[in-house]
């Protein structure tokens, strides 16, 4: 009998293909990123197809040049939810299986007869069942790692760290070093809490092992910022990387914004001094307890720093928006302080009025202030967002490491820190220093650059 899977592997491989097919873990420091990939191979002559689950979809009329295909994720109401992000994940690499498969197939089917077949598909590196996918149609897979190598690097070594009895993680080993992996300590390994501890070991170690089956990994990082971690990954990697970014400085992030984003900030803002007000963002993710969302409230009250907070519905955990702040503290920090439910992230980092950044270390986050030259002071709460921060604070040293619980006279000690004393002052200079390494690599003949132009004529070959 005909194997119509056969059929078209060998179809495809009569011609060159000029079409990608990407696939975006839903989430938003996932999609920003894909989709901002999508829009600069786009720009090189590529045409663009984006899969994505029902979850979460991305908007897209806000991309009209490229076709959109939605999968079912097959999630029930109860589980279509990212309060346990690793179940949610383990889940979703399951439930995707089948309908990405079917989708494919028919992409693929279908190719032939259009102008553009189908060079290979990119896929977050958290989708690892879609290497065995791509494998049955022999389409190669390149995969896009959302975060940096250095975080990585502690994924990649996890199930040594766990031989070697570092995890789980010991209250009393905290401060220990990680070994091979300076300058971490052990608090700093990227854990992300979760039910059942085997499903963040799962998922790692398939996501790490799927890759190296892979034809190739980009990066949104630049090698400046990771030199000797680069080198040590292409050791125990040994397949064509691709260190391309930052992604944003090509195209921003607003038109893969999934919540609305508040402009009204941008006019408080331009009322504003310059360097005078700290911008204080978690991400898409992170949720704090009562008590740790009070104290955040109160360090930003009696620090007497202009603030721009963005409260997401559901930071402070089980709350709908701003019922868990402390009596009275809106009339007590007045005009100071500026809150949105979701803000233009680039842009605010961009405002002169925006003298530092309190964030949870999301990468993205950490791109985009290193790029606009904002220090930060970090508060990570999970997975490589721990490894980033202390990247932030000790390797680049171009932020303050909250490194305690959330607690009030820290996080004003912190901000003083930052926008008061000379220790600030001196990270200012670093990251404007690190911000102009940055702007190098996107220019001709900088890394980015050179990596860029490999990249597409990898894809050009198959
Ligand atoms: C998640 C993980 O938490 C993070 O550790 C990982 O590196 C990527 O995936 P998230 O928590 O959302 O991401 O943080 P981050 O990586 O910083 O991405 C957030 C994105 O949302 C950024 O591109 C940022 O510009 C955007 N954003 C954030 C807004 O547009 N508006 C906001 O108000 C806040």
């Amino acid at each position: 009998m005909e194997n119509p899977r056969a059929n078209v592997a060998v179809q495809r491989r009569r011609r060159k293909g000029r079409g990608v097919v990407l696939f975006p873990l839903p989430l938003q420091g996932h999609i920003n990123p894909m989709l901002q990939l999508a829009n600069l191979l786009y720009s090189k002559g590529f045409s663009i197809t984006i899969l994505h689950t029902h979850f979460n979809s991305p908007i897209s009329s806000n991309h009209s040049n490229f076709t959109f295909h939605s999968i079912p994720d097959g999630l029930s109401e109860s589980e279509a939810s990212t309060d346990d992000i690793l179940a949610f994940l383990t889940l979703l690499n399951v439930n995707c299986v089948s309908p990405f498969r079917d989708c494919l197939a028919k992409l693929l089917s279908d190719s032939p007869q259009e102008d553009q077949p189908i060079a290979c598909i990119i896929t977050d590196a958290v989708w690892h069942f879609t290497q065995a996918v791509a494998d049955t149609f022999n389409l190669p897979r390149i995969v896009l790692r959302t975060s940096n190598v250095s975080s990585f690097l502690v994924f990649a070594g996890l199930s040594l760290l766990r031989e070697q009895g570092y995890l789980p993680i010991q209250e009393s080993r905290l401060e220990e070093a990680v070994p091979n992996l300076p300058p971490l300590k052990v608090k700093d390994i990227a854990v992300i809490d979760t039910r059942n501890p085997e499903d963040f070991y799962g998922l790692i170690s398939s996501m790490v092992k799927e890759i190296k089956g892979s034809s190739g990994l980009i990066w949104n990082s630049v090698e400046e910022l990771e030199q000797s971690e680069m080198i040590k990954l292409g050791q125990d990697f040994p397949i064509p990387l691709f260190t391309i970014g930052p992604f944003h400085s090509y195209f921003p992030a607003s038109s893969s914004s999934l919540l609305t984003q508040d402009q009204s900030c941008l006019s408080w803002l331009n009322t504003r001094a310059p360097k005078s007000v700290l911008y204080v963002s978690f991400g898409s993710l992170a949720k704090f307890n009562e008590t740790e969302f009070k104290e955040i409230a109160w360090g930003l009250a009696n620090s007497n720093q202009h603030f721009l907070w963005v409260i997401r519905p559901g930071l402070a955990r089980g709350s709908e928006w701003l019922e868990t702040l402390p009596d009275g503290f809106l009339e007590m920090v007045g005009e100071r302080g500026h809150i949105v439910k979701w803000a233009p992230q680039q842009e605010v980092l961009a405002h002169p009025a925006t003298g530092g950044f309190w964030t949870h270390n999301g990468w993205n986050s950490t791109l985009e202030s290193i790029c606009e030259g904002v220090p930060m002071i970090c508060s990570p709460c999970f997975g490589d967002q721990k490894v980033n921060a202390r990247y932030v604070s000790h390797v680049w040293k171009i932020g303050v490491h909250l490194e305690n619980r959330m607690e009030r006279v820290e996080i004003d000690k912190g901000i003083k820190k930052l926008f008061v004393e000379t220790e600030g002052e001196e990270m200012r200079q670093r990251i404007m220093h690190l911000k102009e390494k940055v702007d190098l690599s996107l220019r001709q003949g900088g890394s980015s650059h050179q990596a860029l132009e490999s990249l597409i004529n990898y894809i050009s070959s198959f």
